[in-house]
């Protein structure tokens, strides 16, 4: 079976990951995949979404992790028709620091899977993270191809994701050169404000066809449906956040990944660099009457260079969109001590 494994991360809070995992999961399953979650974040909210009773449990994925268990023993098996779950619960705090010293700290989880997959085949992993770059997330992305980052349609959504691009680059340059970012999913999309509008597009003008064109849009019943215990297919079936997460989950599993295969990219690159004049360089950020909003908030978040196009007209690669950004960081920061 061809697995397809999925870490959903960004390292903020309150912008849809475990959300996105338990309805995106639930979605994959009602569509006929077999799906197997992962709470990896110690507050156990994926738990708690799935009516997991997590201060009851015998084992979670924390024993798996220090190596006192196999997965299979910990996974809740078929939790719903198709879904299911490995566990977590407070024990899982510890883990950060209980494994600062273990060999191949990063890899647990990796190694973990290896044996339960070939007893337990799924089509799709789906890792749950917590709020941070620590060592459960880096789990999760040393165990996974593909990264999926839900960011919420809101002012600063953008902020913070070049040092979450420089971590995933880093895992593909020493850990696992089958990663790469995946899916770029706009969420809490709210369809009354402008400013949703202008942030979904900063999205795309940045991340291209990466960002999903299913966007799951603010709605309550998808809020609501954590505290009883069910997916929002459960509580809800004829809420806009079953539409949404039924329409993602076709778009996500109809193609496997809009980026091609690194050689594949790389080739098709040096093709293009071949056949195309240069493009402009550096474009102006954009001061156009009527988009005076976007460019306001793309200036307020420091953002603006990222518009840049790099050499060829393609977009910069994330190293240089990071150095970039470390540079702007850096003139804000002497700017703001010249003032003080
Ligand atoms: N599309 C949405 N519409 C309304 N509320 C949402 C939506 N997505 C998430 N929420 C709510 O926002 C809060 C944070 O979402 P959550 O998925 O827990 O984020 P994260 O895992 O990134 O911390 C939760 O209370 C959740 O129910
Ligand atoms: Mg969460």
């Amino acid at each position: 079976m061809n697995t397809r494994f999925i870490t959903v991360m960004n390292q903020k809070g309150g912008v849809g990951k475990t959300t996105l995992t338990v309805n995106l999961g639930a979605a994959l399953a009602r569509g006929g995949k077999e799906v197997l979650l992962v709470d990896l974040d110690p507050q156990a909210n994926l738990s708690i979404h799935l009516n997991v009773p997590i201060n009851e449990l015998p084992c979670s994925i924390y024993d798996v992790l220090v190596g006192q268990k196999e997965l299979a023993e910990v996974v809740l098996s078929r939790l719903r028709t198709r879904l299911s779950l490995a566990p977590a619960n407070i024990d899982l705090s510890g883990a950060e620091v209980e494994l600062v010293n273990a060999v191949g700290r990063e890899t647990l989880l990796r190694d973990a899977l290896i044996p339960y997959l070939r007893e337990h085949p799924c089509d799709f992993i789906l890792f749950d993270c917590p709020p941070s770059l620590g060592i459960l997330s880096l789990n999760a992305l040393a165990a996974s191809k593909e990264v999926f980052i839900p960011i919420q349609t809101e002012f600063f959504a953008l902020q913070g994701l070049a040092k979450l691009l420089g971590v995933i680059e880093l895992i593909t340059k020493r850990l696992n050169r089958d990663l790469r970012l995946s899916r770029v999913i706009p969420t809490l999309y709210d369809t009354r404000t402008v400013l949703s509008k202008e942030v979904l597009a900063d999205i795309r003008a940045h991340f291209g066809d990466m960002v999903t064109n299913t966007k799951i849009r603010k709605n309550v019943r998808l809020a609501e449906a954590p505290s009883h215990g069910k997916t929002i297919f459960e509580y809800d079936a004829a809420s806009t956040g079953s539409e949404d997460f039924s329409a993602l989950a076709e778009e996500i599993s109809g193609r496997k990944s809009k980026s091609p295969p690194r050689r594949r990219a790389a080739r098709k690159g040096r093709a293009a660099q071949a056949a195309t004049p240069p493009a402009e360089p550096c474009a102006a950020p954009e001061t156009a009457p009527g988009n005076g909003g976007r460019a306001a908030s793309l200036k307020a978040q420091n953002l603006v260079f990222l518009k840049r196009r790099h050499k060829n007209g393609r977009a910069a690669p994330v190293r240089l969109v990071r150095r970039r950004m470390r540079r702007v960081l850096a003139r804000g920061a002497a700017a703001r001590a010249v003032r003080a």
